[in-house]
């Protein structure tokens, strides 16, 4: 998969891409990351990409045509990227080249959910816009494909969205988590076998007891076919008491 990412502020990324798990999945060539700054497309010699809203109001506004010259020139980009060019690429090898999808990180955009997590990891090649100040002008909305909100209140800017989405898609990507970190059985995960979206079952570790604490038996007893009853029937108890809402969807 190929992420770009359109900003005022790419520095906001450098640690984000080189580091855990996403860096990991950048040097193996399982996703590559590119992140674009506005401010290469401004229309003056100041580098100003926003301006005061027509009509009046606080803030300042990012400019559609900086917005829009910006998109074009990483749709392109993203375009000539063929899946030749880089045969390591997850998703890709033997397949038709897809359209980027491109989003727009926005308070006012769908809740971003695992089921939307799910979806977009099918994508080959996404295009995340980050908005910034008061926002962005209303018209660069008729170029995206979706618009995502990571929650229901209101971030400085796109950024942290940008980087929960990439975050979060990435992880599904076949091959970036090891084995032993594998993301079925996870929270907000749909199970395999019913489709219903449960929360995770608790995990314990080494050691067995602690301060008084116990591991619960049944999980030291190597009876695989129990343990995994016991822990179905953790996640549903643990879906009902934290978050009965999941239960009624
Ligand atoms: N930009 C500002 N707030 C946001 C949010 N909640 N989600 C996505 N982008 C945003």
């Amino acid at each position: 998969m190929r992420i770009d990412i359109i900003t005022l502020f790419p520095e906001f990324f450098e640690g984000f891409k080189d580091h855990s798990i996403i860096g990991r999945a950048v040097k193996n060539g399982k996703i590559e990351i590119f992140v674009h700054n506005l401010r290469a497309q401004a229309k003056d010699s100041y580098g100003s990409v926003d301006d005061h809203p027509y009509g009046g109001g606080p803030g300042m506004v990012l400019r559609f045509d900086v917005l829009l010259d910006t998109l074009n020139i990483v749709k392109a980009q993203s375009s000539e990227h063929s899946p030749k060019s880089s045969p390591t690429c997850a998703g890709r090898q033997g397949s038709e080249l897809k359209k980027p999808k491109v989003i727009l990180m926005t308070p006012q955009g769908q809740v971003f959910k695992q089921k939307v997590a799910l979806e977009l990891a099918k994508e080959q090649n996404l295009i995340l816009i980050c908005g910034h100040y008061e926002g962005f002008d209303e018209r660069i909305r008729d170029y995206v494909d979706q618009e995502i909100s990571i929650g229901d209140y209101v971030l400085t800017g796109g950024e942290l969205a940008a980087m929960v989405i990439t975050d979060s898609v990435v992880r599904l990507l076949p091959g970036v988590l090891g084995d032993d970190m594998s993301s079925h059985d996870e929270s907000h995960s749909p199970s395999a076998s019913s489709g219903q979206v449960l929360l995770e079952y608790p995990q314990y570790t080494r050691p067995t007891e602690y301060e008084g604490k116990k591991v619960p038996e049944i999980l030291l007893g190597g009876n695989h076919k129990e343990i995994d009853k016991w822990r179905h029937e953790q996640a549903i108890e643990r879906t009902k008491s934290r978050r009965p809402d999941l239960l009624k969807q």
